[in-house]
């Protein structure tokens, strides 16, 4: 039985969905005419959609997208598996599908802690490289894989995720033996290799602002030796209340004052229950599967998908607020059943994060997103 409270929640949910529908029915039909005189609209895309497998998902990012960023495809351990052996196979079908569909291509990435192969930082013998041998090997790797893509890729995220969450520099193999200015050796190399590329700093909860601090401090410094950093990329890998639209907006500001601009690189929504207390994107977490962390295997309640709607609204209408500093809003998956979120930190969830939903269905959050374009003219 409906009692007052939950009769008028539904009320309130039914003017909602009314809103937002008449305001999209107003507004561009597709995400990147949406928001074509704003920023460019991105999806990262899997091996199937790469490779073709995945009709119904290339059919949503041909006609929703004109940006793409790699989801694995372009990782040191994808392409460079073995010292001297290159595997670009993959990686040339990505960048061919974005010409085709003469989209802004996205490099992701060239130097991070993450599947990046051990021998990486070790010689024949297993000792860990001295400073310069390993200077020489990021080298080797940034100029074949961004001279290949020359003119082809326009933005590489050159590091990724080297802070930590107190904004110090997290303590990987990179920083243990080269020390603090392999990350602008690694934007000098890209640089040399296409001069013409953007180049991106690219890390998760930098709205938080201990983290946000060690960025900015991070690009002053390489600003500071003329390093050309362009672009920041805040990931955005968000939940439903974090970070708050205050920190988004402040963290925005904060950086287009540095004169960079920002990309949000791979926004994605959790509305799953937390699994740990820890906000984070850190692939290494691992919790235990409970059959109260994953709640919603039969669907996604009304409620919940409309806070889902509320929040992306949220959202894009602090990236149009920053218009001039926001380039790019990219998309970490295509539909919710392509999400990196269905098996982390817990393995097999059910996640909901994305503007479509496991039938390839626009949900109600991707027409509240439409409903922020200015409309059409
Ligand atoms: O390729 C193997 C496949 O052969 C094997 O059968 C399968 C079994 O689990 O694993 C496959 O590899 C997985 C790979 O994705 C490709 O699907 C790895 O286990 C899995 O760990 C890997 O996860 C990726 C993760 O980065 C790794 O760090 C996610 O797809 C990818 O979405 C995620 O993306 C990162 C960004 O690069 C950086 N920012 C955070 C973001 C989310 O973690």
């Amino acid at each position: 039985m409906m009692n007052a409270r939950t009769g008028a929640r539904s009320a309130i949910m039914a003017a909602l969905i009314a809103t937002f529908a008449v305001a999209a029915a107003q507004s561009p039909t597709t995400l990147k005419s949406a928001f074509s005189g704003d920023f460019v609209i991105g999806a990262a895309i899997n091996k199937a959609q790469i490779t073709g497998q995945d009709e119904r998902g290339d059919a949503i990012i041909e006609s929703q997208f004109n940006s793409i960023s790699p989801e694995n495809a372009l990782k040191w351990q994808s392409i460079h598996p073995l010292p001297g052996k290159f595997d670009f196979s993959l990686a040339d079908q990505y960048v061919a599908f974005g010409e085709k569909h003469h989209m802004f291509i996205v490099g992701h990435n060239l130097i991070w802690h993450n599947q990046v192969p051990a021998w990486v930082f070790r010689d024949r013998k297993g000792n860990l490289l001295t400073r310069d041998a390993l200077l020489a090997r990021m080298r080797a790797h940034i100029s074949k894989v961004v001279g290949r893509y020359k003119g082809k890729i326009q933005s590489w995220d050159v590091v990724n995720e080297a802070l930590n969450d107190d904004g110090t520099l997290r303590q990987s193999l990179w920083l243990k033996i080269i020390g603090p200015d392999y990350i602008a050796k690694a934007f000098e190399y890209a640089h040399e290799a296409d001069p013409k590329a953007q180049l991106t700093y690219n890390d998760y909860n930098l709205e938080h602002r201990a983290k946000r601090n060690g960025a900015i401090k991070l690009i002053k410094e390489l600003q500071a030796e003329g390093i050309p950093i362009t672009s920041v990329g805040m990931q955005g890998h968000m939940s439903l209340n974090q970070p708050s639209l205050k920190e988004e907006d402040e963290t925005i500001t904060a950086f287009g004052k540095l004169g960079v601009k920002v990309a949000i690189s791979e926004l994605d929504i959790d509305v799953l229950p937390k699994a740990t207390q820890q906000q984070t994107a850190e692939i290494s977490l691992k919790v235990a599967q409970n059959a109260t962390l994953n709640p919603y295997t039969e669907g996604l309640p009304a409620a919940v998908q409309q806070q889902l709607a509320v929040r992306y609204r949220n959202l894009f209408d602090i990236f149009l607020k920053h218009s001039g500093i926001v380039t790019r809003v990219t998309f970490w998956g295509v539909t919710d059943a392509d999400s990196w979120l269905n098996n982390w930190p817990v393995k097999a969830r059910t996640s909901y994060p994305l503007l479509f939903d496991r039938n390839g269905q626009p949900n109600l959050a991707f027409y509240a997103v439409l409903s922020t374009a200015k409309p059409a003219k």
